[in-house]
């Protein structure tokens, strides 16, 4: 049987290569480097300019890595998050306490690393004081939020490993879960993803991408 295996990327840190849909969680050219490219600095400094209580929704919560550095980042900026992190098909707990990012990241936060990974599904807990953390054992096509959320950190697989979930129904979904002004952004600059977003009603921005890629999307729900 063919089972998910740890890399090593090119930044140092570890990402996962998926036996199932025959993809990396993360670009080879570097995990942690594209989380801050694509989800912290494009999507969550671009919000704390203006907002210091942020709520995200994370599509594919897989490694923790981009709750890790969400946390990390509102300890830094001292700004308070609510973070909800849908998964379908969760890592190994053997796979999560191997991971590197808190020995590349902070060592001092390992233990909310793990707590992220061994705590209960659909169970809200106080991570720490600036941070709720929930993640909920579920698939994207069948969630219903509604107006919920400032940023959406859309991070499922390439739309050539999982077409259904970059589809229009799918992106309405996304829509409706923002609050106005909220933003939803992803490593996938396809132009079939940006014609989908732009019909369910998002402004795009095409931005640089992270090393390895020349760009990536961000979308504004705009009233
Ligand atoms: C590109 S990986 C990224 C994961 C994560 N953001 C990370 O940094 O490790 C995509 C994730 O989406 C999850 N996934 C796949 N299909 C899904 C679905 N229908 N609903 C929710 N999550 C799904 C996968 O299991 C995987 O964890």
């Amino acid at each position: 049987m063919k089972e998910d295996k740890i890399y090593i990327t090119a930044d140092g840190s570890h990402s996962i290569q998926s036996a199932e849909f025959e993809v990396s969680y993360h670009s080879k050219y570097g995990a942690i480097q594209e989380a801050y490219h694509v989800f912290i600095n494009a999507a969550l400094r671009f919000k704390a300019v203006i907002q210091k209580d942020i709520s995200i929704l994370e599509v594919g919560f897989g490694t923790g890595l981009n709750a890790f550095v969400t946390l990390l980042e509102a300890l830094k900026r001292n700004i308070n998050i609510s973070y909800t992190g849908l998964e379908a098909f969760p890592i190994s707990i053997e796979h999560a306490t191997s991971l590197n990012y808190p020995k590349l990241l902070d060592q001092t936060q390992e233990q909310l690393f793990l707590e992220m990974h061994r705590s209960a599904w659909n169970t809200p807990i106080t991570l720490h004081e600036q941070f709720l953390f929930e993640k909920q054992l579920v698939k994207i096509e069948s969630i219903d939020f509604r107006e919920q959320f400032d940023i959406i950190y859309f991070d499922a697989f390439a739309p050539g490993a999982q077409p259904e979930l970059w589809t229009a129904e799918v992106m309405e979904k996304m829509y409706q879960a923002l609050k106005e002004n909220g933003i939803l952004t992803t490593y996938c600059a396809k132009g079939s993803v940006k014609r989908t977003l732009k019909k369910v009603g998002f402004t795009i921005e095409a931005l640089p991408g992270p090393p390895g890629k020349r760009e990536m999307t961000r979308a504004l729900k705009i009233p």
